[in-house]
């Protein structure tokens, strides 16, 4: 399906000694857990055919291969999001080649918005599932019957019983829930607030959701982590800014940080197909 990935991967190959097993996409904020990757090899997307080009500030734009508690990891610093182009599919390309390069799992981060009161900022959640409220697919336009892509469990049910375990186990705060996707760029309104809390939402955010999608097309296991950075519009005084986003992202990073690379250690131990 998508062909022009071999290419790319097998340029990547050449460049790097390193088979990675999990890719993780890093949201706004959270380089920090680019960090913790032992011995990185960092390519830049813009020397990557097919990987996007970021706009916005706090996206780095850069593939760090390494490992991660023992882990052969693909990092992506940065992402597209379909409000810089109006195009869903601005992910598929970078993980048909990751895909390519052999990871069989995908984690996504993001940063995103709390529909719950009891859940503030700094808090991570772990999504369970989600809803599409940008009403568009990354899948558009492509041909033939894989396209209908069950979405059912989409979020892989034993990574995210294991990664409710790990976070036990450290004594982090997990909340799970449901991850709304809207459009952006533009904050939601209070009315559409309401709206995705009433339709069972818990979280809103930019992103995310069109790489679950293209992702469960490629058949990679997926997990996905939103780190709250703000209540959602109208559910608190404080106004809504990017710049808001990326100072609470920057104060949670450390715990994403701590809780993604124990859950890559038990991935570590648990064998070579994690
Ligand atoms: N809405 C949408 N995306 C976000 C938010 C929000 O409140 N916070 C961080 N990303």
């Amino acid at each position: 399906m998508f062909e022009e990935a071999a290419e790319t991967a097998a340029m990547i190959r050449r460049q790097a000694g390193i088979v990675p097993k999990v890719a993780l996409v890093l949201g706004s904020g959270l380089g920090a857990v680019a960090d913790a990757v032992e011995a990185p090899q960092t390519l830049a997307y813009r020397d990557l055919p097919g990987f996007p080009r970021p706009s916005v500030a706090g996206h780095g734009g850069s593939l760090i291969l390494g490992r991660i508690a023992g882990l052969p990891v693909a990092v992506l610093q940065g992402r597209a999001h379909y409000y810089e182009s109006g195009r869903a599919d601005g992910m598929n390309l970078a993980l048909a080649v990751l895909k390519e390069l052999g990871c069989a799992r995908l984690i996504l981060t993001n940063a995103a918005g709390s529909l719950r009161a009891d859940v503030g900022p700094g808090r991570l959640m772990l999504i369970r599932d989600h809803i599409n409220f940008a009403g568009v697919s990354p899948l558009f336009g492509l041909a033939g019957n894989a396209r209908f892509v069950d979405l059912v469990d989409a979020y892989d049910p034993a990574a995210r019983a294991a990664i409710v375990d790990v976070a036990g186990r450290l004594g982090l705060p997990l909340a799970e829930g449901v991850y709304v996707w809207f459009c952006g760029p533009h904050f939601e309104t209070p009315a559409e607030i309401r709206a995705a809390q009433v339709l069972g939402g818990d979280a809103v955010g930019m992103s995310t959701v069109p790489e679950v999608i293209v992702a469960r097309l490629l058949g990679l296991k997926v997990s996905a982590l939103s780190m709250i950075t703000n209540l959602a519009a109208g559910m608190s005084a404080e106004p809504l800014s990017h710049d808001h986003t990326m100072q609470h992202a920057t104060a949670a990073a450390a715990d994403m940080a701590r809780l993604l690379t124990a859950y890559l250690e038990t991935l570590a131990h648990d064998g070579p197909e994690p």
